[in-house]
């Protein structure tokens, strides 16, 4: 998939938003290292916390189907802002693949990539455990 196809689809995802409280419609698509392309949207809850957003619902479904590596995920949100993954969704990218890059798309189909290690420095992993 091209970059301009993957960051189509982390646009149409967005149509598949579930987010009454917050109405801050968010889509992704993540590429695996194979080339396969997982989409997701974010799924939000009465009591708020059990919310999963776009990303962490397209890579969760890619590890559930046997993907562990990802070369880079595509997240759009109805901004022209740039929507940056939350803290929560760039520790688990970087539990699979700290090295992805993370393309953020606009309203406007408009791009900003950025590697997943200068947003995530210095974060918690396996080597940090006992
Ligand atoms: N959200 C995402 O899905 N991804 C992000 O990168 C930022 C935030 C969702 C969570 C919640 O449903 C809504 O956006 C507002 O925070």
């Amino acid at each position: 998939m091209t970059i301009e196809e993957l960051c189509k689809t982390a646009m149409d995802m967005r149509e598949m938003a579930y987010a009454p409280y917050s109405h801050f419609r968010v889509g992704a698509a993540v590429e695996c290292g194979d080339g396969t392309v997982f989409t997701g949207c974010n799924i939000e809850n009465a009591a708020y916390g059990p919310t999963n957003c776009a990303e962490r619902t397209a890579i969760f479904k890619a590890v559930s189907e046997g993907r562990r590596s990802f070369r880079r995920i595509a997240v759009a949100s109805d901004t022209e802002s740039f929507t940056a993954p939350c803290g929560v969704c760039r520790q688990v990218m970087a539990e699979f693949s700290p090295d992805m890059d993370v393309i953020m798309v606009n309203c406007k189909g408009e791009t900003k990539t950025v590697n997943l290690r200068s947003l995530f420095p210095f974060g918690f992993d396996s080597s940090s455990l006992l």
